[in-house]
């Protein structure tokens, strides 16, 4: 895949990062977007040299913002063929402490960004002749789950539904949209989990362990390639067996 670039964003760590390394050790060239400035220096971790992967600033809330980081680095690669929407926090666990501004800025980082970087991002890819979007989704958007809240699961819920929207939009112009459902990958999130709290949800892994955002970032890597152009509109688990049905 080498020359291809893939923008990804809330890139400055964790599946962002492993998702954006898994490009680049492919042989792509990458733009990392995100709120953290510690973006800049994931991205001179990943290619000290500077030369295949690029950070900007972006919060994914922010339309203008969006639209004008995806034209910089489309001007700073020469092109985009893929665009990561990855970004995303989590909210409160319990739905009564969910505040109404909890559930809006779960769903405007979530599902409004996805959205947004979907149609910025389908639209090139419409007029530039074919490409891939990936979103983000979760376990806790396919199944009941008290982990993550109700605002976070009916946000990745609603990532579904963005994804089969443009799925079906694009499909004609050679774009492919896909989604990843990840669930208790080892990494900022899993390790912020307490102990007793994530062996009850270990002993729901059929797998017997976490995931690794390795793991998660080959899933990626593997529908942003050319061998996934006959998929679409689909969300792909990536849960050990958890959500087997
Ligand atoms: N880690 C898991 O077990 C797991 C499970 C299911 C789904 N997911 C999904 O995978 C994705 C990555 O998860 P993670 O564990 O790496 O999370 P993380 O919290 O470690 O990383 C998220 C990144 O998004 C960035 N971000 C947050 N708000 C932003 C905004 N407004 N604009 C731009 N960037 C913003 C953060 O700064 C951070 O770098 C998320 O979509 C998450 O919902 C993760």
């Amino acid at each position: 895949m080498s020359d291809r670039v893939a923008f990804v964003t809330g890139a400055a760590r964790g599946l962002g990062e492993a998702i954006a390394a898994a490009c680049l050790a492919d042989g792509m060239r990458v733009a990392l977007a995100d709120v953290d400035p510690a973006v800049e220096a994931t991205a001179r971790r990943l290619d000290p040299s500077g030369a295949r992967a690029a950070a900007w600033s972006l919060d994914v809330r922010d339309d203008a913002a969006f639209a004008a980081v995806f034209d910089a680095a489309l001007r700073r690669f020469g092109r985009l063929d893929a665009m990561v929407n990855n970004a995303a926090i989590l909210g409160p666990a319990s739905p009564w402490t969910t505040s109404l501004d909890d559930w809006d800025a779960v769903m405007a980082v979530n599902l409004r960004g996805t959205f947004v970087g979907c149609r910025i991002a389908g639209a090139h890819l419409r007029d530039a002749g074919g490409g891939r979007i990936v979103n983000l989704s979760s376990y806790a958007g396919q199944h009941a789950s008290r982990a993550s809240g109700i605002a976070y699961a009916a946000s990745k819920a609603g990532i579904g539904a963005v994804t089969r929207g443009f799925a079906m939009e694009l499909a004609p112009y050679g774009v492919t949209v896909n989604a990843v459902a990840p669930s208790a990958i080892e990494g900022p999130q899993w390790a912020a989990v307490d102990a007793a709290r994530r062996d009850a949800l270990l002993a729901t892994v059929p797998v017997g362990r976490a995931g690794r955002a390795d793991e998660v970032a080959q899933t990626v890597l593997w529908l942003v390639s050319a061998a996934a152009g006959y998929m679409t509109g689909q969300v792909v688990d990536v849960d050990g067996g958890r959500g087997m049905r």
